[in-house]
């Protein structure tokens, strides 16, 4: 018989019919007539409750029913006499594909905290929580190539591996196949990277938006989505080694129309997954955070505010308020300074632009005042910064004195500079760290919790 899914089940009428389910038991309980089975097979957070009439089998089938056993089932679809839910099943017969031992189980009992589920990542998928954020983590997935999609852009693969820096700062995972304690050397005494696999010292991309700027110039609207690596050792709720990251980048679009983009698309994702994912919203909403739902309705109906980082720091140092990170023009705004005025000032997300050049990358348009760069920020409640982005130095001299000031190596470069020589265009674009919008749209509040497997400085076990 064919397997039908708990998420189709629940809403199912064919009652009389039997069907076959198959799934995971969140719970027994019962007496010694009849037994009450939650199973859940990960397509919902609602469980099928499964009724096993004890009498209609011998003990030895049944014994090993215990939460986290995975079991078939064969039975009636019936409607459900208990609250709550609307259709059950009436076990005919049950097959028990893997026991979980109730002594060491460790999801044996509900309640456990965030902290120790991250200890046990190989099972966490298993709970409600983990269930919800990782099927919302999907629903945002696709949500993204939707929007890119219906808007005319097309999804361009920028490589893993690279030879440059894009953000120029440095912290960059190494590959190689030398051995470390072996390495060829020159007669300067370096590392001899002639002789390593791709004939040049390579690392794991920080960001995709410099193949991904080609790609605009070819294509007219791109955008990238895949892993990026950093190297930072920031022990934070919002910083992960391993991330995923969305890099739009448009030909002929400037910063304003930059600015349009990412609240657009930021807006068509975050409704498609509160429609989508609506039950574990909820459940998320009823969990963990009473304002989730209210906070990303919110954002929906409001317009971001924009304002210049000059503005910005103004506010900061009119607001009276004591920060751990002084504020005055120049300084890189920490996240305690990005969530004053999102939380606090504006109540609203904002996108601040026109930062100092020296706090931002080589590649950003530079402004008249020779002072600022067309950077945006796009700053979230909860989050601080979830997209940086800004329109592009689109001018050869610019951009190669700019790349002279900052002591950046050319050979890592050089190509990245020929497209600025034969039809340069204006273009922008950003990057939405892909992490930080499931935190926002879970409510969840360390990083950690909304990627399968997080990568952290000293964590890569699983
Ligand atoms: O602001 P960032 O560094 O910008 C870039 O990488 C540009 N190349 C993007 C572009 O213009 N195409 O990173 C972009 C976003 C940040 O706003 C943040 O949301 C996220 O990536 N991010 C991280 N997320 C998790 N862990 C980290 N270590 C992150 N670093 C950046
Ligand atoms: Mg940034």
């Amino acid at each position: 018989m064919k397997r039908l899914k708990i998420v189709d089940l629940l809403s199912a009428t064919a009652f009389g019919e039997s069907v076959c389910v198959k799934g995971w038991v969140r719970t027994r309980r019962g007496n010694k007539q009849i037994a009450f089975v939650a199973l859940n097979d990960g397509s919902t957070i609602h469980n099928l409750q499964v009724v096993i009439d004890l009498a209609q089998f011998n003990e030895e089938q049944v014994k090993d029913i215990t939460t986290g056993a995975c079991i078939c089932v064969t039975g009636l679809l019936v409607a459900s006499q208990g609250q709550g839910q609307t259709t059950e099943i009436q076990a005919k017969e049950i097959e028990i594909y893997g026991k979980a031992d109730p002594a060491v189980y460790p999801l044996q009992k509900k309640g456990h905290s965030l902290e120790f589920l991250r200890e046990i990542a190989y099972l966490r998928p298993r709970t409600n929580t983990f269930g919800a954020v990782f099927r919302i983590r999907h629903h945002l997935a696709y949500a993204i190539h939707d929007y890119f999609d219906k808007q005319g852009f097309f999804y361009f693969h920028t490589p893993i591996i690279t030879g440059s820096d894009a953000e120029g700062a440095g912290s960059m995972f190494q590959v190689t196949t030398l051995e470390m304690n072996q390495a060829p050397v020159t007669l300067d005494g370096k590392v001899d990277y002639s002789q390593d696999f791709f004939g040049q010292h390579t690392n794991l991309t920080v960001s995709g938006q410099l193949e991904g700027e080609l790609g605009a110039m070819a294509l007219g609207s791109i955008y990238t989505f895949g892993p990026t690596f950093r190297a930072e050792n920031s022990n934070t709720p919002r910083h992960l080694a391993e991330f995923w990251m969305i890099e739009p980048e448009v030909a002929f679009n400037d910063i304003n129309d930059n600015m349009d983009l990412a609240e657009d698309f930021l807006k068509y994702v975050i409704s498609y997954a509160l429609e989508k994912g609506k039950d574990d919203i909820a459940f998320l909403n009823k969990m963990y955070d009473e304002e989730l739902i209210d906070r990303l309705n919110f954002v929906l109906n409001n317009r971001f505010v924009r304002l210049t980082y000059t503005e910005g720091i103004e506010i900061l140092e009119k607001s009276g308020k004591k920060f751990e990170y002084p504020v005055y023009w120049g300084a890189d705004l920490q996240s305690e300074h990005e969530r004053y005025l999102v939380e606090d000032h504006f109540k609203c997300p904002v996108i601040l632009t026109d930062y100092p050049k020296e706090i931002k990358s080589f590649y950003m348009k530079q402004n008249e005042d020779g002072k600022t760069v067309r950077g945006m920020d796009v700053l979230f409640p909860k989050i601080g910064e979830i997209i940086g982005g800004s329109e592009r130095e689109a001018d050869y001299d610019k951009l190669l004195s700019r790349i002279r000031e900052l002591n950046m190596s050319m050979d890592a470069l050089w190509w990245y500079l020929e497209i600025r020589k034969f039809g340069t265009a204006p273009h922008a674009g950003f990057g939405l760290g892909f992490e930080r919008l499931v935190l926002f749209v879970t409510g969840m509040t360390n990083i950690r919790d909304v990627v399968p497997f997080p990568r952290t400085p000293k964590n890569a076990e699983f």
